[in-house]
């Protein structure tokens, strides 16, 4: 029996991906003119970087892709790779909402809609994202790395989850929070 190696990972992607149906629904509340509560697209971004891209991407990058490519797969032309450049994608998406976010903040209004457009383009780009990896490489590194390399990554995850305690509640109370604040709005 091979050490699981994938479902922490596939766990947090759940997380993600309630986070990114709040972004969509109030981003569209916003678009509607009912929605002005800034300080949950900030702890969005908050979420995104720190939860979704630190401590998230962080594990793959630095530890599960890794491991595929010391393995042999190719780093370059390579379902890794692709990975690589969609995580850098969502970065620019985030670095275009907090910009948006400022702007309004500062009275640009109208930057709303640069707001929701961020917003939209990176819980797409994540929920297709995550659907390939939870159903193609993360099958495949599951078939393909050996046993010898598994202890390793596991040790690997927990160094990133020591370096950042209590990320996983946090992170995961914030979300319940707006889920809460969701099913009692208007
Ligand atoms: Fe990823
Ligand atoms: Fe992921």
């Amino acid at each position: 029996m091979k050490t699981d190696i994938t479902r922490v990972l596939m766990e947090e992607h759940q997380l993600i991906l309630r986070m990114i149906d709040l972004l969509e629904h109030n981003s569209a509340r916003m678009e509607r003119g009912n929605f002005s509560e800034w300080k949950f697209f900030a702890d969005a971004l908050d979420f995104i970087r720190n939860f979704a891209d630190r401590h998230h991407h962080a594990k793959e990058e630095d530890v599960l892709f890794r491991a595929l490519v010391e393995n042999g797969m190719p780093a370059q032309r390579s379902p890794i790779e692709a990975m690589h450049i969609e995580h850098e994608q969502g970065r620019a998406h985030v670095r275009g909402m907090d910009i948006a976010l400022q702007q309004i903040r500062a009275g640009e209004t109208e930057q709303t809609q640069t707001l929701a457009q961020h917003a939209r383009a990176y819980a797409e780009l994540l929920r297709q994202h995550i659907e390939k990896e939870d159903t193609i490489l993360y099958p495949l590194a599951e078939r393909v790395l050996p046993q010898n390399m598994r202890p390793e990554i596991v040790e690997g995850y927990a160094q990133a989850d020591t370096h950042a305690p209590k990320v996983a509640q946090t992170y995961r109370a914030l979300v319940e929070h707006y889920e809460a604040s969701r099913s009692t709005a208007a």
